[in-house]
C-alpha cells in the first residue's frame, strides 16, 4: 500500500492507494476516531457491487452504518437530490460526530461531500472512490458541490475528507469507457506539472489500458502526490490550483450544452485539453509538435479529440463557458501550457482564437467555421 499526505494543518489527511482497502474501511475510520453512526452514500451502479462489503467492514469495527442509494449518473449532482439526502440523514438521526462515506465515482463524491459540508453546518466524511477519475482527481482536495441547469459545479464548498481510500480492486470491474475517461485526468497531470509522467504515459499506455496492477498503483499514487502538492499550496483556488482546470473551460461548457449526458467528464475534458493545447501553441509558446503529442496521447488512450458543432451549438458553448467561473472583463480565461509539464493559469483568450481552434477540432480550415 502507498500513502500520500495532504498537509493542510488540522485538516490534513492521508490518501491510501492499494488493493483490498474497502475491507479495511472500518479500521481506517476507527483510527480517525469518527462517531459511531454513519451513512454510506452510493449510487445504483456501485452500491450493488460494493455497499455490502463497506457495511461489513464498518460493522466489524463497531460502527452503525446505513445506506443511501442515488440514481447513477450526473443528474444526481442536483439540489433536489441533496434535499432528499438531508431528509434521510435527519430520519437516520445523524449527529455532528456522525460521518458520511462517499462510495462511488466523482458524482457520488461531489454530492456526498456537499451533503457532509452542509448538513448540521458540516460533518466529517470519508472518500472511497471507485473510479479512476475519482481516485486521481475528484476525491482529493475537498472540492464538493452540485450542478445547476446553467452550469457544472455552480453550487459548492470546500470540505476536506478525513481520509481517501483508493482501492485498486474497484478498478478491475470498471466499464472500459469510464476507465478511459479517468485517463483524461491522468494525462492532464503530465501536461500541467510532470513531463516525466507524460513521457511515461506515452511509453506505457498499452500497459495502462490493460490495467496492469503495479503500473496503475504507481501512476495513481503519482497523480495523488501531484494533486496533494497543488492543494496544499492553494486549498481554495486563489492561484496555482487553477492549473487543474486545464481543458476544463471547453470541457465543462461541452458537458453543460449536451445536458450532462452525451459526454463523460473525461471525454469532455479530453476534447477540452486538445483545444487548450492548440490554443497554447498559438498563444503561449507551446511547440506545435508538443501540441501534437498531447493530441496523440489522448488518441492512444481512446479518448475523443474532435468536435463538430452546429453554429447554434457553438454559440451555446460560448455562453456556457462564460458561466463557468472562468471569465475576466468579459474575456474567457484559460489554463495554457508553455511546454509539456509547465502551464500557467488565468490566460485571457479572445473569442476569435477560440473560434479558430474550434474550427480545427471540427477538422476544417481554421479560418472558416
Ligand atoms: N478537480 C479540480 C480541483 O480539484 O481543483
Amino acid at each position: 500500500m502507498r500513502s500520500v499526505q495532504v498537509p493542510l494543518g488540522d485538516r490534513s489527511y492521508t490518501i491510501h492507494v492499494g488493493n483490498g482497502l474497502l475491507s479495511k474501511l472500518g479500521d481506517h475510520c476507527r483510527r480517525l476516531k469518527l462517531g459511531e453512526r454513519c451513512v454510506i452514500i452510493t449510487d445504483s451502479n456501485v452500491g450493488p457491487r460494493f455497499a455490502d462489503a463497506a457495511v461489513r467492514a464498518l460493522k466489524m469495527a463497531g460502527f452503525v452504518p446505513s445506506i443511501i442509494t442515488v440514481a447513477a449518473g450526473e443528474t444526481a449532482k442536483s439540489l433536489k437530490v441533496v434535499g432528499e439526502c438531508y431528509d434521510q440523514l435527519a430520519m437516520k438521526r445523524l449527529e455532528r460526530k456522525s460521518f458520511i462515506v462517499a462510495l462511488g465515482g466523482g458524482v457520488v463524491g461531489d454530492l456526498a461531500g456537499f451533503v457532509a459540508a452542509t448538513y448540521l453546518r458540516g460533518i466529517p466524511f470519508v472518500q472511497v472512490p471507485t473510479t479512476l477519475l475519482a481516485q486521481v482527481d475528484s476525491s482529493v482536495g475537498g472540492k464538493v458541490g452540485v450542478n445547476l441547469k446553467a452550469g457544472k459545479n455552480l453550487v459548492g464548498s470546500f470540505h476536506q475528507p478525513k481520509t481517501v481510500l483508493c482501492d485498486l480492486e474497484a478498478l478491475t470491474a470498471l466499464p472500459e469507457r469510464e476507465y478511459r475517461s479517468g485517463l483524461a485526468e491522468v494525462i492532464k497531470y503530465g501536461v500541467i506539472k510532470d513531463a516525466d509522467l507524460f513521457r511515461r504515459l506515452e511509453r506505457e499506455m498499452d500497459r495502462v489500458l490493460k490495467r496492469d496492477g503495479p503500473t496503475l498503483a504507481n501512476i495513481i499514487a503519482r497523480c495523488c502526490t501531484l494533486k496533494a502538492e497543488i492543494v496544499a499550496a492553494d486549498e481554495t483556488e486563489g492561484g496555482v490550483r487553477a492549473l487543474l482546470n486545464f481543458g476544463h473551460t471547453v470541457g465543462h461548457g461541452l458537458e453543460a450544452i449536451s445536458g450532462y449526458g452525451e459526454y463523460l467528464h473525461g471525454e469532455a475534458i479530453s476534447i477540452g485539453q486538445v483545444a487548450a493545447a492548440r490554443l497554447s501553441a498559438r498563444l503561449s509558446g507551446l511547440p506545435e509538435k508538443d501540441a501534437d503529442r498531447i493530441h496523440d496521447l489522448f488518441v492512444k488512450a481512446g479518448l475523443p479529440v474532435t468536435l463538430k458543432l452546429a453554429p447554434k451549438k457553438r454559440e451555446a458553448l460560448f455562453e456556457a463557458m462564460r458561466l463557468d467561473k472562468k471569465v475576466s472583463g468579459g474575456e474567457l480565461k484559460f489554463v495554457l501550457a508553455q511546454s509539456i509539464g509547465e502551464a500557467a493559469w488565468g490566460q485571457r483568450v479572445p473569442d476569435a482564437e477560440i473560434n479558430l481552434v474550434l474550427n480545427t477540432l471540427a477538422g476544417g480550415d481554421p479560418a472558416r467555421p
